[in-house]
């Protein structure tokens, strides 16, 4: 596989452990205690979100990074971010061979110095092209395109959660087919060549595939798009997930069968995000079914808002987002806040507090520590553990899962992982004695975590 050499899971289940440890330092700020899995309300999108195993974040604009009135409510409600133009190619090559990161490495330090998790887009795309790159064609464009994708992806290797690999490929209308441009014009190939030459740069970024109408299960370009990445799976090459771009905006409506898609894409084994996400004038009940359907299906990890208040967007007469202009909430922000909050709904059965069969174990003392074993809640495909270690402040603790069960999320700890995927060793990182993970069932209700030992130091 041409992924092969990446750590299994690895760069997924950090970054979950980040979205979590992200959430808890915004509800450190806002002075909320609320833990992962409680069941308390949480008061942010993004910290309610990271308990739910999740980010929520929104495009940012640069240059409003000025607007005390927008960081404001960017530092607070986010933990995800996207910047709105300056990771494009524009941006980024203005003149062949000359890159231009200033910008774009600006809002990676702020969202760096606030715990928020980064999207890239994005690296191969029709549009935002210099001029350059517009008047190229051919073999010269192909490898200008590669070595964009290379440059850019290696400047942010190690900061970049996931990459929109390519953007807009697909024709709309009826068709099915790609998108008539230069990159297309170079060959059908182009989009994998990207995809390779990404995750050669920065082998830890989960890549996507990022469209706009791309929504409605029904439609020609969905089909397209699913045809697509089910491909590239069958052959191995390095997709990771499917961005949504999901603007209700112009012409386009939420589609009923909207969880349909996102469950659809996600059983091709990819990751789905909703990546741009803004409602004309912001209905509660469309914003609130985006979120019931994301949470609805386990590898739907994140929503973004294609920015903040309405005065923020590309659309901005269609008011589209969950601030107004003033920067108050909208009755969209609380839709979307209650949503997350009450978003224990599983896809199957209600939440119980018992495991259905099987006690997680307590384990043997030994190593300096003890290791105690808490259940959590369980839904119909998943559960949570809570693990308290006694006698050290800083330990390791591994910890065993049974395949096909996977750990999906974890909080208030570093975890390494075997070659397996399946066991974890959970380094204490100074957020208390406590840690948790969420467990995948993927079939076997019955296998609990293992505790294998407890170490000191
Ligand atoms: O910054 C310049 C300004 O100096 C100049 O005076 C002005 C004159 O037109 O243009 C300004 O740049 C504009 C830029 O937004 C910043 O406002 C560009 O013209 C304008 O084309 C650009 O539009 C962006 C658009 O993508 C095209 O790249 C929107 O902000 C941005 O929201 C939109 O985002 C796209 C996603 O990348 C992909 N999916 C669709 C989505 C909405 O179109």
């Amino acid at each position: 596989m041409a992924n092969s050499s990446r750590a299994p899971g690895r760069s997924r289940r950090l970054r979950a452990a980040l979205v979590v440890s992200a959430a808890v330092g915004l509800l450190a700020t806002a002075g909320a205690v609320v833990l992962p899995g409680s069941a308390s309300a949480a008061s942010t999108l993004g910290a309610s979100a990271a308990e739910r195993g999740r980010y929520f974040g929104t495009a940012v604009a640069v240059s409003r990074l000025n607007d005390s009135a927008y960081t404001t409510i960017l530092n607070r409600e986010f933990n995800q971010v996207t910047a709105e133009n300056e990771m494009k190619i524009d941006a980024l090559q203005p003149n062949q061979g000359q890159f231009n990161y200033g910008n774009a490495d600006r809002l990676v330090q702020h969202a760096r110095s606030q715990g928020m998790l980064v999207r890239g887009h994005t690296l191969a795309w029709h549009s935002q092209q210099p001029g350059w790159m517009q008047n190229m064609s051919g073999t010269t464009l192909r490898n200008a395109m590669l070595n964009h994708v290379t440059q850019v992806a290696t400047h942010f290797r190690g900061q970049i959660e996931w990459w929109d690999v390519v953007n807009e490929a697909f024709a709309d209308g009826s068709s099915g087919a790609r998108r008539d441009s230069n990159l297309q014009r170079t060959g059908n190939d182009w989009i994998e060549a990207a995809f390779r030459a990404a995750r050669q740069a920065d082998p830890n970024a989960d890549l996507c595939y990022n469209d706009y109408n791309i929504d409605n299960w029904n439609d020609a370009k969905t089909q397209a798009v699913y045809r697509m990445v089910q491909d590239f799976k069958s052959r191995g090459v390095p997709i990771d997930c499917v961005g949504l771009q999901s603007h209700f905006t112009g012409g386009s409506n939420y589609p009923s069968n909207y969880r349909t898609t996102l469950s659809s894409f996600a059983a091709l084994g990819v990751d789905v995000h909703i990546t741009e996400l803004d409602i004309r004038n912001a209905p509660t009940d469309a914003y609130r079914n985006v979120v019931n359907d994301c949470l609805a299906v386990a590898r739907c990890k994140g929503i973004t808002v294609w920015g903040i208040r309405d005065s923020d967007s590309w659309r901005s007469s269609e008011n589209p987002l969950l601030f107004n202009g003033s920067g108050q909430k909208k009755p969209a922000y609380d839709a979307v806040l209650a949503a997350l909050n009450n978003g224990t709904t599983p896809p199957t059965g209600n939440p119980t507090t018992t495991p259905p069969t099987g006690n997680p174990t307590t384990p043997p003392p030994g190593g300096g520590c003890t290791a105690t074993v808490t259940p959590g809640q369980v839904w119909g495909d998943r559960y949570n553990t809570s693990v308290t270690v006694s006698g050290a402040s800083t330990w390791s603790v591994v910890v065993a899962i049974t395949a096909p069960q996977k750990i999906s999320a974890t909080w208030s700890g570093s975890p390494t992982w075997d070659s397996s995927g399946n066991v974890m060793t959970m380094r204490s990182n100074g957020s208390g004695n406590t840690f948790g993970f969420t467990t995948m069932m993927n079939g076997n209700s019955s296998a609990r975590p293992q505790i294998r030992s407890c170490t000191a130091g």
